[in-house]
């Protein structure tokens, strides 16, 4: 086990690159397999979570290969996995494993998925409600790991409204309906992140997104799309780069850049609240890349008021939500954050795991079944050292390590290898800045 270990820290100052965003580095990977003749991926993430996506999909037989910095996935087109020899374990990974149930269940092999601690008592009905209704066959341990599912070759094209704005059940619904010789439509009342519409549109499926009068947003998928095999220069992660704008903007005198990063707008409601507190957040060189919009975050320590987060920001802040908590505890006032629910559903309990842990530096925090505010309090300062358990989730760890960069007597992070799930050179990068953390094996 690994302890990490921050204290209190001179101003962060330079320039760095943070690695290549999760979400897009477990879909090149998914619809690389899907396609006919090979994808290149350029900045696959590394990480644990994806590593486990990855494995998988050895699992079921699609052949992925390292040359030099290059992955290349050789897919044998859609419908073409084979039985996997084993239980798929998929470690930590959420998005791996909703996305992966549905790739499986449109195709004829019965696969059985499994995780670690956090990742089995995270609820799946979300996705196993609609892959059940396209014809897939489940049990489940009352919908949640272990589940097997016996998939469906030609699975029934569903006409699916989701009442969570989630881009896991969205993606996962569009990855069984690629088998489907129907059309496949999925509506979600607030558009959640659309990186699998558009790099299944950049493969060449006929997919096409539109907003209703009421605001939904509803997307068709014309089934057994010809995906071609495609080059993938994956831009650098958002949400692991919100770590280090996060403590820029608490530390005084800080200025960093953070270069090639995913500006989609649909990931970017951090910035844009930490913008609305009055905070230094610029992006400057925005280019185009594959269909993403990739850019530099020039951020600067600011005074920084509390807000309001509006509830349609939600979704393109979802997982920035613990880091966003710790930049409240430093502006002037009171910052709410309601509509925020399934932040009780990810890798912890969100909701609880921050707010208990700020209540024991001494901060103003109150919490409901959906919502969280804080009252800013730049003078909260420990006689004593402060311990923190990870509990398995990697934004809970890295989102206290930059709290204690401003903390004299530090923060201890109990289970930190779990930052290895998305950020494996947090450590490093935050320390070429000018960050104190220390590792401790235990
Ligand atoms: C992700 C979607 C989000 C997010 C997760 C990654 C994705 O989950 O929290 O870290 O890559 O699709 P939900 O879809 O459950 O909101």
């Amino acid at each position: 086990m690994v302890s990490i270990f921050s204290i209190k820290s001179k101003k962060l100052f330079g320039e760095i690159f943070v690695p290549g965003d999760k979400s897009i580095s477990h879909r090149a990977l998914i619809l690389g397999a899907c396609a006919v003749g090979k994808t290149t991926i350029k900045n696959l993430l590394e990480s644990e979570d994806v590593l486990a996506t990855l494995q998988a999909l050895k699992e079921l037989g699609v052949n992925i290969k390292k040359n030099q910095n290059l992955w290349e996935v050789y897919g044998n087109g859609l419908g073409s996995l084979i039985n996997p020899n084993k239980t798929l374990y998929l470690g930590n990974s959420g998005t791996g494993t909703r996305l992966l149930m549905g790739l499986v269940s449109g195709c004829d092999i019965t696969v059985t998925f499994t995780g670690d601690e956090s990742l089995n008592t995270r609820p799946m009905k979300r996705v196993l409600i609609p892959l059940q209704q396209s014809g897939a066959e489940i049990s489940s341990n009352s919908d949640k790991l272990p589940i097997t599912i016996k998939g469906n070759k030609i699975p029934i094209p569903i006409k699916y409204t989701s009442a969570l704005s989630s881009a896991q059940v969205k993606s996962c619904v569009l990855l069984n309906g690629l088998t489907s010789t129907g059309n496949t439509t999925y509506s979600e009342v607030v558009k959640s992140r659309d990186h699998t519409e558009k790099m299944l549109y950049y493969m060449g499926a006929e997919i096409n997104s539109k907003y209703l009068k009421n605001g939904i947003n509803k997307i068709e998928l014309k089934g057994l799309p010809y995906l071609k095999g495609k080059h993938f220069l994956i831009p650098n992660d958002p949400s692991s780069a919100a770590f280090p704008s996060a403590a820029a903007l608490i530390i005084p005198d800080s200025e960093i850049r953070i270069k090639n990063v995913c500006l989609n707008d649909l990931r970017t409601g951090f910035y844009e609240s930490i913008r609305e507190m009055g905070g230094y957040v610029k992006f400057i060189n925005k280019k185009n890349l594959s269909g993403e919009v990739v850019g530099d975050i020039h951020v600067k320590h600011s005074k920084l008021k509390g807000i309001v987060v509006p509830k349609e920001r939600v979704p393109s802040m979802i997982d920035e939500f613990p880091i966003f908590c710790i930049v409240a505890c430093f502006a002037k006032g009171e910052t709410v954050m309601k509509g925020i629910k399934d932040l009780r559903n990810k890798e912890s309990d969100r909701i609880k795991e921050m707010v208990e842990n700020l209540k024991k530096f001494g901060f103003s925090v109150k919490s409901t079944k959906d919502s969280i505010s804080i009252i800013g309090n730049k003078k909260v300062n420990p006689r004593k050292e402060i311990i923190i358990d990870s509990k398995f989730d990697h934004r809970i760890a890295m989102s206290f390590l930059c709290l204690g960069l401003l903390m004299e007597n530090g923060i201890r992070v109990k289970n930190a290898e779990t930052i290895n799930t998305s950020f494996p050179s947090f450590f490093t990068i935050m320390n070429s800045i000018g960050a104190n953390f220390k590792k401790q094996r235990v």
